[in-house]
């Protein structure tokens, strides 16, 4: 199984940009929680808002990576999440290109970011902002796993279970 690091924040800009921005001197297998981020981006140049140590805010790195890779790489993120989410007794889909739903609304969204010569990848961040405890959003699309399930979660908790699950099923 691969080794991974975690690196954890009280407050940082944006967990995708902090990869990006270490990425030289960071392993693959990289993980970086924080509780806020000043700067949290989704996808399209959106802010991705999200209240202070509610959600899991996630990002990791692979290194290295064949660019044809990519799409298993969705693929077995997507199921991670599925598999931690399942696991609370959620019903979740997919919505293209990179959401996910629960009754209609947004739970989770993903941010996968590269960069890239040749046929390889140098990098491939993978950022995860995953609805946990938060109640009130601006969005009223947007929902929470305690909105949801009326069961308040341990964001570090829902954090390792959604590793366990990437680590086991790497393809
Ligand atoms: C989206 O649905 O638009 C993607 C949202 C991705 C948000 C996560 S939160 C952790 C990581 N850091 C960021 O700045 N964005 C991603």
């Amino acid at each position: 199984m691969a080794k991974i690091k975690l690196i954890e924040f009280k407050k940082i800009p944006s967990t995708n940009d902090y990869l990006k921005e270490n990425y030289e001197k960071l392993p693959s297998f990289t993980f970086i929680r924080t509780d806020y981020q000043t700067k949290g981006r989704g996808q399209f140049e959106r802010k991705w808002l999200s209240a202070n140590a509610k959600n899991l805010l996630l990002s990791f790195m692979l290194k290295d990576i064949q660019m044809d890779q990519i799409i298993i790489i969705k693929e077995w993120v997507k199921s991670a999440i599925f598999s931690t989410l399942g696991s609370l007794g959620m019903d979740v889909y997919f919505k293209e290109p990179n959401d996910v739903y629960v009754n209609d609304k947004k739970l989770c969204g993903i941010l996968m970011e590269t960069k890239g010569s040749g046929n390889k990848f140098d990098y491939v961040i993978i950022g995860i902002g995953l609805n946990v405890n938060q109640i009130i959003f601006q969005n009223f699309k947007a929902t929470s796993i305690f909105l949801e399930t009326k069961k308040v979660q341990n964001v570090s908790g829902i954090m390792s279970k959604l590793i366990t699950n990437l680590l086991e099923s790497y393809f």
